[in-house]
């Protein structure tokens, strides 16, 4: 390590262990991380207790589904001597926050949740979902504040949930730290806030449109473009798209109504490139479908050529037994974080009876 991380400030963020991670989560929020991990000190949770909130039946394909999302991570490029890889279920402050915060949300609050709404609706739990699925939201409050970040690098799907969390922030300081009402964000932790008011952080991608081309690209909708694909596959997926229109390469068309042109923006690293492209295309300048396309192959291939790489070189170290190491060694660093702060947060609550190592009795 570079730096000493604990003079740096901190970052929290996660994903919930559902399947591999995709194009959308790269530049809605992964790509933010990888760059950051210097810069801060980085923790990333695998969610998998929000993963038994919808599936608690299937607990064998969450711990997979764990295990894929640190192979992602890592191919991806976050370094795990640099950042911070933290197992939720086996950090026990979590869940302990978890039941103080829901003491300082009304339940309507969680429950008016737009992003909480959508994905109600969206994976069809009617109302029938759990007792912990709507729990979750306070949940996410305690994985960020835990650690006492700054800023939460999220997609904007995010943005709703770290809203919550910066009220029960300011809540909890305002009740057992006796922060002033009218303090400033930034001003909490000056005060004697435990907590930081922590920041979203979102990505250059907010919505990334699916291979569909026109719903969000999401492994569940069947439109997505996964970062462990092959080359063959980028290919056939990005081929498959709907150009949004029919026309020869000597017809004018409209790049804007071309899903395709989205990904050359987003893929394409020259931007006057990308610029000339649709302007020949809006002309009809001998510019067919197919060219654009071949265009953007080529740049989500350079994209994950070097996470292929890395995955292949990781696999032969030892795949899974390596990734359960890097969980462990992660998971201990961070427990020292969140259990430092969950002493402090029960000494402002009058609950400073013993530590925890005496409690325990060990
Ligand atoms: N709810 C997030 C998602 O589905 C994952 C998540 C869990 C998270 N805890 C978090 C994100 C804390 C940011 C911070 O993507």
């Amino acid at each position: 390590m570079t730096t000493d991380p604990t003079t740096k400030r901190r970052i929290l963020t996660g994903d919930t262990p559902t399947g591999r991670l995709h194009l959308g989560h790269f530049v809605g929020s992964l790509e933010n991380r990888i760059r950051l991990q210097d810069e801060y000190d980085c923790y990333f949770l695998l969610a998998n207790m929000h993963a038994f909130t919808t599936r608690a039946d299937k607990p064998d394909e969450i711990r997979q589904d764990t295990i894929e999302i640190v192979k992602d991570w890592l191919a991806a490029g976050i370094d795990p001597e640099r950042a911070t890889i933290v197992l939720q279920t086996e950090v026990p402050a979590i869940a302990e926050l978890t039941w103080f915060f829901a003491m300082l949300v009304p339940f309507n609050r969680i429950m008016r949740n737009p992003t909480l709404k959508t994905e109600i609706e969206s994976k069809g739990l009617g109302d029938t979902y759990s007792f912990g699925f709507p729990m979750y939201a306070v949940g996410q409050c305690a994985d960020i504040l835990a650690f006492r970040p700054d800023l939460v690098p999220v997609g904007v799907d995010q943005v709703a949930h770290i809203e919550v969390c910066r009220e029960i922030a300011r809540r909890f300081n305002q009740v057992y730290c006796r922060v002033d009402t009218h303090a400033d964000d930034k001003d909490h932790e000056k005060l004697g806030g435990v907590f930081p008011i922590p920041e979203a952080l979102v990505g250059r991608v907010g919505r990334l449109v699916g291979t569909d081309g026109k719903e969000k690209m999401s492994k569940s909708l069947n439109n997505a473009i996964f970062l462990s694909d092959t080359p063959k596959q980028v290919k056939k997926k990005i081929n498959a798209i709907y150009p949004g229109q029919s026309r020869n390469p000597d017809e004018p068309g409209d790049p804007e109504i071309n899903p395709v042109f989205d990904y050359a923006d987003i893929f394409i690293k020259d931007e006057s490139f990308v610029a000339d492209l649709r302007e020949r295309y809006r002309k009809g300048d001998n510019l067919g479908d197919g060219h654009v396309k071949a265009f953007v192959i080529e740049a989500v291939n350079e994209l994950l050529e070097p996470m292929r790489e890395r995955r292949a070189a990781f696999d032969k170290a030892g795949g899974d037994d390596v990734v359960i190491d890097i969980i462990r060694m992660g998971t201990q660093r961070a427990n020292a974080v969140a259990e430092e702060t969950l002493a402090l947060a029960k000494e402002r609550m009058g609950l400073g009876f013993g530590s925890r190592r005496e409690m325990l009795g060990i």
